[in-house]
């Protein structure tokens, strides 16, 4: 008893002697920081909260203890915006001095911070962003999302060889978009489909009733769509009042516009629609079934595509200190991701350690009712694919 008392006051005053904090803290070099930029406001709002979501849920179930050392995730608010981006991993570096930067919503925030962690000599973690450019900007970028590149191809292909011979386009008019659009028509084309109509809208709430009107007059046998995570929503509500699902106009694409995260919202309009995708909902492994439930039980919603690559970021973030035994050089942990193999929600993934790019499965799904809710079905399975979209090999 005396002793226990005696330890008490022990703490009690260390607490004190501390100051401003009232729990004692870990020392500095004990503690490794991960500088979290993420989109929790504006029109990519949904890929912050999903990322953040995903981060929170994997620090629940693996602890927040890795190699002997404290993991502290400061988060910051980018709003997409990559002039906000640079300024905050900027702040993060200089002034907390972070070991990692992660997240990155869009392709521009996660360019606008490449030059940075070139220059402290810290991993970038790119949790969201899809255009195959990026991982080429600094060698200290490493991917767990995907790229456009790789779903693009495939249900190009997809498309050829299921009777689809005519594609009208819509993307979204920036980087990602633009992958998209490229090489999907480079395969679509490759194969003998032809483009009957192409428009680009714009990335900041778009307006999609004049596009959709190009598309039902091109008379496609197919409509092919990149809108980002967190836009499908609002583009297949316009679809459905502009009456396109009544004409029959099948949509193709990567998975983004049927994000998980708001399919089930979007009414029967998006039942048939086939994608090619890295991530379902509907996946039926037994750890994707695991995850979804602890997601849900969580946060009261499905996981998307988005959670799953913010939750393998931050498996891919532990596993390297774990590998470097709590080291925190950057040159170190870059390393230890190049190679990486593990098993994901979404399937098995690893790190290409020549490109530092995401490798993963593919999947076409199709959307189905499910006992009342809407899903990605998949139904064929393309392993182990890399990105194809690189300007250099
Ligand atoms: C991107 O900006 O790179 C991006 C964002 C959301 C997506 C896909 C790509 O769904």
């Amino acid at each position: 008893m005396f002793n226990r008392r005696k330890v008490l006051l022990w703490g009690a005053a260390s607490a004190a002697l501390c100051g401003f904090c009232a729990n004692v803290p870990a020392r500095a070099d004990d503690v490794v920081k991960i500088g979290l930029i993420l989109p929790m406001t504006g029109g990519q709002a949904s890929t912050g909260k999903q990322i953040d979501n995903a981060i929170k849920l994997y620090m629940q179930q693996n602890g927040d203890t890795v190699a002997g050392k404290k993991i502290e995730v400061i988060l910051k608010d980018d709003a997409a915006v990559p002039d906000n981006t640079k300024r905050l991993a900027q702040e993060l570096i200089v002034n907390d001095k972070v070991n990692f930067i992660a997240g990155f919503g869009v392709t521009p925030a996660a360019l606008a911070a490449a030059k940075l962690a070139t220059e402290a000599k810290i991993p970038e973690v790119v949790m969201a962003a899809g255009t195959s450019i990026i991982t080429e900007r600094s060698p200290y970028i490493v991917r767990t999302s995907f790229t456009l590149a790789q779903s693009s191809t495939i249900i190009g292909d997809w498309a050829v060889k299921n009777g689809i011979k005519k594609v009208a386009t819509l993307t979204s008019d920036y980087a990602p978009g633009n992958d998209a659009l490229t090489f999907f028509k480079q395969h679509f084309t490759a194969g003998g489909g032809e483009i009957v109509e192409e428009v680009k809208v714009p990335l900041a709430n778009p307006d999609f009733a004049p596009f959709l009107q190009r598309m039902k007059d091109a008379k496609p046998d197919a409509m092919f769509v990149f809108v980002p995570a967190g836009q499908g929503g609002n583009f297949m509500k316009q679809f459905a009042e502009r009456g396109l699902d009544k004409i029959g106009m099948k949509v193709i694409g990567p998975g983004d516009v049927m994000d998980d995260d708001l399919l089930n919202n979007m009414g029967d309009a998006a039942l048939g629609a086939v994608t090619a995708h890295l991530y379902s909902a509907a996946h039926p492994s037994q750890m994707n079934k695991d995850f979804v439930a602890a997601y849900k039980k969580a946060f009261g919603n499905r996981p998307g595509f988005m959670a799953v690559s913010g939750y393998d970021g931050i498996h891919l973030i532990y596993e390297a200190l774990k590998k470097t035994g709590g080291d925190t050089n950057g040159d170190k942990l870059i390393e230890a991701m190049k190679g990486m193999k593990w098993e994901s929600p979404r399937g098995p993934i690893s790190i290409d350690p020549e490109t530092r790019d995401i490798v993963q499965n593919i999947y076409i799904r199709k959307v189905e009712k499910v006992d009342g809710e809407l899903y990605n079905v998949e139904f064929a399975t393309f392993e182990a694919v890399k990105d194809s979209g690189k300007t250099k090999k």
